[in-house]
């Protein structure tokens, strides 16, 4: 029999980062994506597997989880669909349950004198108790106006927040190693939709705008930062209810129905186009808001993303109402498919996967 010495250590077996999965914990599902790069290749992604299992009503609202045992058993089914042995979760807090603060200190201290002023300086910015909070920073660089000073950006969350998320994937035996923000999240896959458009979109204005179960997020870009970011109460909650009253469904029924097909001919007339007025309605009213309060004076490229943008003839309603190029977001559309993904259902399921997909690129972090 063949022995192997298990004691030697087989390096190119391993990335540096340990591998990971993405797990986006949304108001209507689950959603997890695992990613791999080619050994030789940096920034060569291919997707591997991805898993949308949805959640019960009100398992999750504003982001927190109100059940908690409903939300780990999800994930436990989205992890046995994806048929994966990787344990590890990269996880997000929605920006509302994180305070983010750009703070300066002086350059050239040592690291634990650097950590002190963090903590005395976080006190004055974060309304909880500092024994409430997970604190975290980071250093950005010197200050352009003063390089004495360097440029801080402080995050705290309450720790509520964060164990809430770790509870539940620890019950269903998965491991956190990463907590990240949605927002960020959702910029690290946007990197993947900019290289897709003309000229990488240098110094344009790109408006991602994520419509979900509830919430519509306009988050402008400009150079991969966020320059405007704003929710507005709209989403695909409204037209499901729609769906169940015109056709007497139930929630289950009418969820399916809408994206799945199977309703009657008057639903395009009656129901989808009113929904879809609505919605280019809230996207002409986000855009004014962001040209009033920012400098800008326009958008060059619209991006939708969310589980609504798979809605028929959504992107061409925009761009007719707003003149602007738009697009479906694909985070993925620049990697390779494993065998095990269906191409069809990638499309229609990939707007709905940026946080996921960012999530799950956090594997090739430079360690
Ligand atoms: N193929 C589809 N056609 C039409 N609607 C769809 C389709 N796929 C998903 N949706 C709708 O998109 C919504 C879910 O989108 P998404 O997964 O982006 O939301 P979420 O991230 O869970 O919610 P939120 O962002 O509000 O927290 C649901 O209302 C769902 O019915
Ligand atoms: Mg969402």
């Amino acid at each position: 029999m063949l022995k192997v010495n298990f004691d030697i250590p087989l390096d190119f077996l391993w990335a540096k980062t340990p591998p990971l999965i993405g797990v986006d914990i949304s108001a209507s599902s689950i959603k997890m994506v695992e990613l791999s790069e080619l050994p030789k290749k940096k920034g060569s992604y291919t997707i591997e597997r991805y898993a949308i299992e949805l959640l019960p009503k009100d398992a999750i609202t504003d982001g927190n989880i109100n059940n908690l045992e409903a939300v780990s058993e999800c994930m436990h089914s989205a992890w046995k669909r994806m048929g994966t042995r990787i344990k590890n979760v990269s996880l997000a807090l929605p920006a509302a349950a994180v305070i983010t603060k750009k703070i300066l200190l002086p350059a050239g201290l040592r690291e634990e004198d650097l950590e002190y002023q963090v903590e005395s300086e976080a006190n004055q910015y974060i309304p909880f108790a500092l024994e409430e909070v997970n604190l975290d920073f980071q250093v950005i660089g010197h200050s352009p106006e003063n390089t004495e000073e360097l440029e801080i950006l402080l995050a705290a969350s309450r720790k509520a927040n964060v164990e809430d998320r770790v509870a539940a994937a620890q019950a269903c035996g998965l491991k956190v190693v990463v907590m990240d923000v949605e927002p960020y999240a959702a910029e690290t896959a946007f990197e993947q939709i900019r290289a897709q458009l003309p000229d990488e979109a240098v110094d344009k204005c790109v408006a991602l705008i994520d419509i979900g179960a509830n919430v519509m997020n306009v988050n402008v870009l400009r150079n991969g930062q966020s320059v405007y970011s704003r929710d507005q109460q709209v989403g695909g909650e409204q037209l499901t209810r729609q769906i169940q009253g015109v056709f007497g469904l139930s929630a289950t029924e009418a969820e399916s129905a809408k994206r799945n097909g199977g309703l009657p001919d008057n639903y395009e007339s009656d129901v989808l186009s009113p929904f879809r007025e609505t919605v280019v309605a809230e996207i002409a009213r986000a855009l004014q808001f962001f040209f009033t309060s920012t400098q800008y004076h326009e958008v060059d490229y619209i991006v939708l993303a969310g589980g609504c943008a798979a809605l028929p003839g959504l992107d061409d309603a925009v761009a007719t109402r707003t003149q602007v190029s738009t697009m479906v977001a694909n985070p993925f559309a620049m990697m390779s498919l494993s065998s095990r993904i269906k191409p069809r259902q990638l499309q229609a399921d990939a707007p709905s996967l940026i946080i996921a997909c960012g999530l799950a690129m956090r594997r090739f972090d430079p360690s």
